[in-house]
């Protein structure tokens, strides 16, 4: 499949790309400091790789890094303080994508909600940095009951089984060990 991955360069990010890569996808990569891609991805040119800072989004940049796309994954959140905010703007570039821009501050599940978009919510207790696991528990519409952290691995693992399960459109999952 050819999968746009937002905020490439994260814990979360960077096991998307290595993994959507390692299945043979075809990865665009979106980063707003894309040296931080790890060096083998950049070296070997095995990703497209586009430059975007979220907090000010290019309209043509980004609709150029979903073209063609058949899904966007997206591990954008705030790294630190200064990113404060950034999921629900982050966010609206979705918005901005299909030609509406919008100026509220509508939280990012609300704004997913609402796009118009075939979307699919995870909702992760805390992330750790243990290796794939490929065992994990979820439960559709609730948190997963006594859930306390999962690796971001895991994570980057499902979000990628999604992309062949049509019946988690619309659906928020709550995800844990
Ligand atoms: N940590 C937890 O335990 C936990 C638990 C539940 C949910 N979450 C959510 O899951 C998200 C992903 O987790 P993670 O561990 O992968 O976080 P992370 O490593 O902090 O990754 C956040 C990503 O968002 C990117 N980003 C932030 N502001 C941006 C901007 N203005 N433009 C473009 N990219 C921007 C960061 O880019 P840079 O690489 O350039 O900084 C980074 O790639 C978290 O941010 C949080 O919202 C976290």
């Amino acid at each position: 499949m050819k999968i746009t991955i937002i905020a490439a360069t994260g814990g979360v990010g960077r096991q998307l790309v290595g993994q959507a890569l390692a299945s043979g996808h075809d990865v665009t990569a979106v980063a707003r400091n894309p040296a931080k891609l790890p060096p083998d991805v950049l070296a070997a040119g095995t990703a497209r790789v586009i430059a975007a800072d979220l907090a000010r989004p290019d309209p043509q940049v980004l609709e150029s890094a979903v073209a063609g796309a058949d899904a966007v994954l997206s591990a954008l959140g705030p790294h630190n303080n200064s990113d404060a905010g950034i999921a629900a703007p982050g966010t609206r570039i979705a918005k901005i994508l299909f030609g509406k821009v919008y100026d509220d501050l509508a939280r990012m599940e609300d704004v997913l909600r609402d796009s118009g978009l075939d979307w699919t919510i995870l909702r992760p207790p805390q992330l750790t940095g243990k290796p794939l696991t490929g065992r994990y528990r979820t439960a559709r519409g609730r948190n997963v009951r006594g859930g306390r952290s999962i690796p971001r691995a895991d994570v980057a693992d499902y979000m990628l089984a999604l992309l062949a399960q049509p019946d988690t459109i619309g659906q928020v999952i709550g995800i844990a060990t």
